[in-house]
């Protein structure tokens, strides 16, 4: 099989990304335009401002991508887009766009799931390095800013598929870190302020209690089936919003809200705050607090994913999406896998955030098995991954 050069383009949320990947093993360019200076006045994701600015950069960022790539258009063998999860809005810019380059170039068009993306992220940076020898079964934890979702991949030939064995019951293990830095007043995205702020605090001063998964039978009450799934076998769901709700009145108890308003205002104040700012405003139980947020989602994160992967005798681990960027996270599952003997592969930073280089990554088995997208396919924002 001669390579295939595949051009991928992401806009399902924040940030607008075109890559080409040669034969899903190595990348050639990779080139994201962030929209966080957009939504960060607003501590979270604009929809409308989203597809506002994914239209402003998306033809400069493809031309980028093919330009750092030394490619053209027609050089290309395939277009890869994703399909969904995300915003709607979002998603139709970069779908758009795809299909008006495979119809005026005459070449093929392929849909991507973003979670298959996030997985085949992964894949990409091992074959990258050379590791093409993948034990089956994989559990891939895919924990970004709208997923915390656990999945059994297999591959049969060139195709591949997922199951779900878990997923967030509320909120998304990104959205909580969003959701509390907010709450503190340190701003947007609250993943990697808090990821650098915590090794400043405590991370034993605050308990938060564990997550409780209830489920209620259509009577209202506890079924106890709730950690099964229909064939009896247990699922491992996750739940953040219980940790949010034990921050507000932690925030509330200890009257911190004048401290959280000062703050607001004062990194408001500062373009771009670096590292100093965020500490020069934070007192010591502020950081405390943070430090001990972030123990309590990364034990609860590997405590459940480690729990799934020896339920399912799994032979390899991927850690992968957003959160997948957190050091301390990062560490606890490397840990956890030493001790299991099970291998845990990650991407790069880089890689665990939104990029277009997975998208065309996972694009390839695609292109292999003719997988082809027709030309009226739309955008879906709640996109399931099998
Ligand atoms: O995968 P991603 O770029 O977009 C989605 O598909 O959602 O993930 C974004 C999420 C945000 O919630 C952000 O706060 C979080 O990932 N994030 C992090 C870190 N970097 C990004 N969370 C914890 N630690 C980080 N270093
Ligand atoms: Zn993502």
């Amino acid at each position: 099989m001669p390579d295939a050069y595949i051009l991928g383009i992401e806009s399902s949320c924040d940030e607008t990304a075109a890559a080409v990947v040669r034969s899903g093993e190595q990348l050639i360019s990779n080139v994201v335009a962030s929209q966080i200076a957009t939504h960060q006045p607003y501590g979270g994701v604009v929809p409308e401002l989203a597809s506002r600015e994914h239209l402003r950069a998306i033809v400069p960022v493809v031309r980028q991508a093919l330009a750092e790539a030394k490619h053209t258009y027609d050089s290309v063998d395939a277009i890869a887009v994703t399909q969904g999860p995300g915003l709607a809005g979002a998603l139709l810019v970069g779908i758009s766009y795809a299909k008006a380059l495979a119809f005026a170039l005459d070449k093929p068009l392929i849909a991507v799931n973003h979670l298959e993306g996030h997985i085949h992220a992964v894949l990409l940076e091992e074959r990258q390095k050379g590791n093409r020898d993948l034990q089956f079964p994989v559990l891939a934890l895919v924990v970004s800013g709208g997923h915390t979702h656990l999945y059994l991949a297999s591959q049969s030939g060139d195709s591949w598929s997922y199951e779900n064995i878990g997923h967030t019951r509320d909120d998304a293990a990104g959205e909580a870190f969003d959701k509390v830095a907010k709450l503190l007043g340190l701003g947007y995205p609250g993943g990697p302020i808090i990821d650098r702020l915590s090794p400043f605090g405590d991370p034993k001063a605050v308990k938060f209690p564990p997550a409780q998964i209830k489920h209620r039978d259509r009577r209202g009450r506890h079924d106890g089936k709730e950690l099964l799934h229909d064939d009896g076998r247990p699922r491992f769901d996750f739940s953040y919003s219980g940790i949010k709700t034990a921050m507000l009145r932690y925030i509330e108890a200890n009257q911190m809200h004048p401290a959280i308003e000062a703050r607001r205002k004062a990194l408001a104040a500062v373009t771009n705050p670096k590292l100093e700012d965020y500490c020069a405003n934070c007192d010591q139980l502020t950081l405390d607090l943070v430090a001990s947020f972030q123990r309590a989602l990364v034990d609860d994160l590997v405590g459940r994913t480690m729990a799934a992967a020896k339920a399912h005798d799994v032979a390899t681990l991927f850690v992968t999406g957003g959160v997948a960027a957190n050091q301390e996270l990062r560490q606890a599952f490397e840990r956890a896998g030493g001790s299991q003997g099970l291998p845990v592969y990650f991407p790069s930073r880089p890689l665990s955030t939104d990029n277009a280089a997975m998208i065309a990554a996972a694009a390839y088995p695609k292109f292999l098995s003719k997988d082809f997208a027709p030309m009226d396919f739309s955008a879906e924002a709640g996109m399931l991954l099998r």
